[in-house]
Order: C-alpha cells, then sequence, then structure tokens
C-alpha cells in the first residue's frame, strides 16, 4: 500500500508496545489511527500522543474475543473516519512455562481465543467493508518467530501464531483479487509487557493471576524498541512484504525448520523408491 498519507489506520492492542509503535508510525507518515485495546486508559494515552502529531484518533476499548465489540468498532470507524485502509491485528497474549500436556485448558482457550479469534473477528468485520473501499488496502497480521519455529514452553503461543501466519499467507492469496494485501509480523523479542500479559485476561478466562516469568522478562525487556519495529512495519506495508521479520538473526530459525522439512521430503523419496508399489485397498 504505497498511499498512507490521509489514510485510516486501525490497531489492535495498541495501547501499548508494539501496537503502539505501528499506531505512532502510522502516525507520523499522516494517518489517523483507531485504537482498539481491552485497556481504555492506555488507548487514550496513545491517542493523546497521535493528537500531538495532529493525526486524529479513536481510542476504543474493545475486548477482541467479543465478536459484537469488533463488529462495533468497524462500524464506528467507517461512520466516524469513512473506512480504514489498513488494519493490524496486532493484540496478543502468552502464558508460560509449561510443557504442551500440562497446560491447563483455560489457558488454551485465553491464548488461542484472544490471538486467533481475535484476528479472526477483525477480518470477519473489517474485511467486508474494506472490499468496498476503492484502491490499496492492506492487513498486518502480528504473529511471532513462534509462529515459523518451535516455541518451547509456550505451546498455545506458538500454536495460535503457526495459525496467524497460515491464516496470512491464505489472505494474501485470497485478497489479492479485491486489491486487499497482507503481511505477517514475525518478531523476536520486542521490550514490551507481553511477560505481563495475564493484567488483562478477562474473568471468563481465569482473569489475571500476577504470573510472570523471570527469566523471559529479561529477554524481553533486552530486546528491539517497539517504536523502532513500528516503523519498519510501516515500510514493510510500503513495500507490501509477505513476511517482516524485524530480527536478523532469526533467519537460522526459519531455514533450521526448513532444512527438517527439505531432509523429510528427502526420507519419503528414499521410502517411495524402496517401496513402488501402492498397497491394494
Ligand atoms: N514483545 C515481544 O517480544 C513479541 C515477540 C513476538 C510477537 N509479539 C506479538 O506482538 C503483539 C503485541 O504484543 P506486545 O509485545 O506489544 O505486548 P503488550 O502486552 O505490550 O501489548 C499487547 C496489547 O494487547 C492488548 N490486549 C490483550 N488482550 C486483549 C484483548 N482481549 N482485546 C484487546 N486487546 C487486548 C493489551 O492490553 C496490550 O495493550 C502480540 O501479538 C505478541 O504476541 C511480541
Amino acid at each position: 500500500m504505497r498511499e498512507l498519507a490521509g489514510r485510516v489506520a486501525v490497531v489492535t492492542g495498541g495501547a501499548g508496545g508494539i501496537g503502539r509503535g505501528m499506531a505512532l508510525a502510522f502516525a507520523e507518515a499522516g494517518m489517523d489511527v483507531v485504537i482498539a485495546d481491552i485497556d481504555e486508559d492506555g488507548a487514550r494515552a496513545v491517542a493523546a500522543e497521535i493528537e500531538a502529531l495532529g493525526q486524529r484518533c479513536l481510542p476504543r476499548r474493545v475486548d477482541l474475543a467479543k465478536p459484537a465489540e469488533v463488529e462495533a468498532l468497524a462500524e464506528e470507524t467507517w461512520g466516524e473516519l469513512g473506512g480504514a485502509h489498513l488494519l493490524c491485528n496486532n493484540a496478543g497474549v502468552t502464558t508460560f512455562g509449561m510443557m504442551c500436556d500440562g497446560i491447563p485448558d483455560a489457558d488454551w482457550d485465553w491464548v488461542l481465543t484472544v490471538n486467533l479469534r481475535g484476528v479472526v473477528h477483525g477480518l470477519q468485520s473489517f474485511l467486508p467493508r474494506m472490499r468496498e473501499l476503492p484502491g490499496e488496502k492492506h492487513v498486518v497480521n502480528t504473529a511471532s518467530i513462534a509462529g515459523i519455529s518451535p516455541g518451547v514452553f509456550v505451546a498455545p503461543y506458538a500454536a495460535s501464531k503457526h495459525a496467524v501466519v497460515g491464516l496470512s499467507e491464505t489472505l494474501r492469496e485470497e485478497g489479492a483479487a479485491h486489491g486487499i494485501s497482507c503481511s505477517v509480523l514475525c518478531p523476536n523479542a520486542v521490550a514490551t509487557g507481553i511477560v505481563e500479559a495475564d493484567r488483562n485476561r478477562q474473568a471468563e478466562f481465569g482473569g489475571p493471576s500476577g504470573a510472570g516469568n523471570e527469566m523471559i522478562a529479561a529477554f524481553v525487556a533486552a530486546g528491539l524498541a517497539p517504536t523502532y519495529v513500528g516503523r519498519m512495519v510501516r515500510q514493510a506495508v510500503i513495500d507490501d512484504l509477505p513476511f517482516i521479520f524485524t530480527h536478523a538473526d532469526t533467519r537460522e530459525l526459519v531455514e533450521a525448520r526448513y532444512e527438517r522439512m527439505k531432509e523429510s521430503f528427502a526420507w519419503a523419496d528414499r521410502w517411495r523408491e524402496a517401496n513402488p508399489e501402492p498397497d491394494p485397498l
């Protein structure tokens, strides 16, 4: 999407972290911004920063687990701002520290609902409206490097982010005929509030437990600045990149995964050579 100035961006999870970085980067480029976040005070604070840059902002409390709230947001965006050419499905949460078989159902439900269903709800409410707008349209879905390589001890997170990568690649193919492109953001550590994600855990998923993780907190705190990532995303939207890899060193993780697949194909080739006849049913 080459033209940003004068258009509208919607950023979920924009009250802090990477979402705030993206929202500010888009405002710097002359876009008005809708901030949708379960943290209303945080959304208002970012709106003040956007207005200080001379752009309009609608900060709204939205729980992405609730499709009616996302639908109301889309309706208001079209009513107040005339529509949005850019949708960033960015909000995400995680639990930490347990092997996949020991994770409580409530953790699976919370993480899969916010990280995957939240993105789906965004697409369901915004895409039909975006399709009708003239010009180029773009969706950025925030996954993670854990959406392409193994996410050890964060199984629900890794599963949700693999799903977001697959969904994003699918949308990129399907949207082309409708002028809608899609990029998937795959960061490694970015210095945000992700380690305290359960501060915003809804009561129906068990509410906040105060759980953190010191080791991961140090890793995340040493990560990239969210505003740097926001500007990188902005340029990637202009350049219409399919994947946005924020960290050069994650190339090795991605290549290692494809190496494992190539080895498995080579094994299958050898197996088929040794077993040329299909089994009779
Ligand atoms: N920080 C990292 O190292 C890192 C790495 C890879 C991917 N990511 C991804 O980046 C995205 C942004 O996370 P972040 O790191 O900025 O963390 P963050 O916690 O700072 O920001 C996440 C935002 O999402 C909001 N949110 C949580 N639940 C919500 C809900 N139900 N409805 C609406 N909003 C909700 C939070 O209030 C918060 O403002 C997430 O999808 C995360 O998985 C982060």
